[in-house]
């Protein structure tokens, strides 16, 4: 099945885990995909297990600062085209004792798991509105 023939696709954490998995299952549907990583040596291993240099581009990314997001869609867009699908799956987990948790601990993982979905929506949308379609899809967890 090609469901996403044509369509270029970011995918943030895309480097392992369930990141990787989506950006496997959209190259298998026919789609282009960027993986947006923070340890590019991983993104780039998994560029070249589900995928080459045609459909998957690696670009090291962190998603907590914006610019980095930006440069990676522009890294994609220069690459590919027009970003049609954000898939804000970069996250992390921090769950501990509450009263053990570091202030360090709490901001880190609002910065990913809240500040990098800002981020990669504010970096797509302004393209997605100006060409009136595109999809963002917002994984988050209990
Ligand atoms: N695994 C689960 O059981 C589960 C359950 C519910 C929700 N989730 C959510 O699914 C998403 C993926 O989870 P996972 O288990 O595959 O995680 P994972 O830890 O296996 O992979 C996360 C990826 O994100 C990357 N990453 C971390 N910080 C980043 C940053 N600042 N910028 C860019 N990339 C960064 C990591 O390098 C890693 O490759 C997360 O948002 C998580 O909260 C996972």
């Amino acid at each position: 099945m090609t469901r996403l023939a044509g369509k270029v696709a970011m995918i943030t954490g895309a480097g392992r885990g369930i990141g990787a998995a989506i950006a496997s299952a959209f190259v298998r549907e026919g789609a282009v995909v960027v993986l947006a990583e923070l340890d590019i040596a991983l993104a780039r291993e998994t560029a070249a297990r589900i995928g080459s240099a045609s459909n998957v581009l690696a670009v090291q990314t962190d998603v907590t600062q914006s610019a980095s997001v930006q440069n990676a869609v522009s890294e994609g867009e220069a690459k590919f085209g027009a970003i049609d699908v954000l898939v804000n799956n970069a996250g992390i987990n921090v769950f501990c004792d509450p009263l053990t948790m570091t202030d360090d601990d709490w901001r880190r993982c609002f910065a990913v798991d809240l500040d990098g979905v800002w981020n990669g929506c504010r970096a797509v949308l302004p393209g997605m509105v100006e060409r009136g379609r595109g999809s963002i899809v917002n994984i988050a967890s209990t």
